[in-house]
């Protein structure tokens, strides 16, 4: 039976699978792939691994994972110093785009301090474990005394979008084809 349980270091490239694997078409070329992991997995495990946590499949892999930054400060330092540079080694415009992911944090952060990230491979999609892995995040947050969380999805991701709103994420601005939505803890 699948669980939820805290990341350890050995699911960084399960994790890093499960970012490519429910990423965008082109996410196995190597410039958009350096920018993904870059962006949406590496500076949480790697930085933040107290405040991820993984779906685990009978054999204890990764097949899912929610992964967050508790304090928007303490994220844009390190990713601008470290991560950015990374997705740069796919090109200019991957890393510029690397550092235009950070714009919608930075002006929600003050009402929103931290911002989450959540992929579930598609053959554990739809049995309540992203309801798992939010209640297993946000009690965790709500312990640590963060009073709200933040994300941002594609406009045309009406599962996701179904599914925050389900869960009780309210949108907070729909520009330039991103929705950032946002749950009080
Ligand atoms: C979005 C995602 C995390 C949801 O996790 P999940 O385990 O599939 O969701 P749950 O089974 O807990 O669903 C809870 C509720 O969310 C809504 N929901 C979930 N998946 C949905 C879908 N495909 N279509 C419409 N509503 C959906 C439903 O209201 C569902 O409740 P119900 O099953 O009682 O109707 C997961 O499907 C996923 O990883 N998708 C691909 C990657 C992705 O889009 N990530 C978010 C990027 S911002």
């Amino acid at each position: 039976m699948a669980r939820v349980r805290p990341y350890e270091c050995k699911d960084q490239p399960a994790v890093q699978g499960v970012c490519i694997a429910t990423g965008p078409a082109n996410a196995n070329k190597p410039e958009v792939r350096a920018r993904l992991l870059a962006c949406f997995c590496d500076y949480y495990v790697e930085k933040e691994p107290e405040n991820c946590f993984v779906l685990a499949d009978d054999d204890a892999n990764a097949v899912g994972y929610i992964l967050c930054a508790e304090n928007f400060g303490r994220y844009y330092t390190a990713f601008c110093k470290e991560y950015v540079g990374r997705a740069r080694q796919g090109g200019l415009v991957n890393g510029i785009s690397a550092w235009f992911t950070t714009l919608p944090q930075h002006f929600y952060a003050k009402k929103y301090p931290a911002h989450l990230h959540i992929d579930i491979l598609p053959a554990y999609q739809r049995q309540g474990w992203g309801t798992v892995l939010m209640d297993t995040l946000t009690n965790h947050l709500r312990a640590k005394k963060i009073p709200a969380v933040m994300l941002v999805v594609g406009a045309g991701n009406k599962k996701g979008i179904s599914f925050y709103k389900k869960y009780g994420f309210v949108q907070v601005k729909n520009i330039f084809g991103f929705v950032a939505m946002a749950l009080k803890l």
